[in-house]
């Protein structure tokens, strides 16, 4: 017998009957309510229910905790539009070629343990959306895997890559779900962020998200993603000798981040206290 099973169920009864109560909900409405969750499962659409309602963000942050204490980076969730085995290339990569649209960005930083030890053999996998908030593979315009790579970090946990600087993201449009957004009044948009995924051996798999900072939705994030130590410090830069050694041929934007990994054995959860932007 599953005793925690049976009292969460109770207690999400219980939780249902109360808002039931409360509104004095019809059947009718009742029917109405079951019709739209059969709908999303019909079309796939129960995770970015959960996104949408804020509980995927709200169950990664308890299950990986704060880590300000440890020292680590701080964890977020992956979202549907995560692809295995991107193209694998070392340090320097190049997740794009930039067109003539496009503001180029170049990140870089080090793996690290939380004691601040470099990781040599750390694999940073990194997706991110284009200048129209795109992701290759929900896009007929962009190549197999663009905006997709697998690197390789240096003997001294060193990563570095060209990119361009990502728009915010609409989520969800056609279905069920954006059908219930748009009845509840609430915008589907996601600000602009790069995923990323880092392995290493000996350390825990970090899965987070990193915001470009001043996008009109870091506020409004539509699934409560944002945590202020994820927001990029990005600085434009114009200096002829820094383009050229980036082989650009325009002002780039420039960012550092350090990712610091928990050992393989540490304890998931340092303490209960949420780390969001927003604490509903
Ligand atoms: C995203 O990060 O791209 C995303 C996350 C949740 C739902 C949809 C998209
Ligand atoms: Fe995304």
């Amino acid at each position: 017998m599953d005793q925690r099973l049976l009292e969460i169920t109770n207690k999400l009864t219980e939780s249902f009957k109360q808002v039931i109560k409360e509104y004095e909900m019809t059947e009718e409405e009742w029917m109405d309510a079951l019709n739209f969750l059969t709908e999303v499962g019909k079309q796939d659409e129960f995770i970015l229910l959960s996104d949408v309602l804020g509980l995927s963000v709200y169950v990664n942050e308890l299950t990986h905790g704060d880590h300000r204490h440890d020292h680590a980076t701080d964890y977020n969730v992956e979202g549907p539009l995560y692809r295995e085995n991107a193209p694998l290339v070392d340090t320097p990569a190049q997740l794009c070629t930039i067109e003539e649209h496009d503001e180029p960005l170049v990140m870089s930083g080090q793996i690290l343990s939380v004691d601040g030890e470099p990781i040599p053999h750390a694999i940073v996998d990194v997706w991110q959306a284009n200048e129209n908030g795109d992701y290759e593979n929900e896009d007929p315009n962009q190549e197999e895997f663009n905006l997709r790579k697998r690197i390789r970090v240096d003997e001294e946990g060193n990563y570095q890559f060209t990119s361009i600087i990502p728009a915010p993201y609409e989520i969800g449009k056609g279905g069920p779900v954006g059908e219930f957004l748009k009845r509840i009044g609430r915008h589907a948009w996601r600000p602009a962020h790069i995923h990323f995924k880092i392995y290493a051996e000996g350390y825990k798999p970090l899965t987070t998200m990193l915001f470009i900072p001043n996008d009109p939705y870091i506020d409004n994030d539509s699934i409560n993603a944002v945590k202020e130590s994820l927001i990029l410090d990005l600085k434009k830069t114009d200096d002829p000798e820094d383009m050229k050694k980036q082989g650009l041929d325009r002002p780039f934007f420039v960012t550092e981040f350090d990712f610091k990994l928990l050992p393989e054995e540490s304890e998931e959860r340092t303490s209960k206290t949420t780390n969001l932007r927003s604490k509903v």
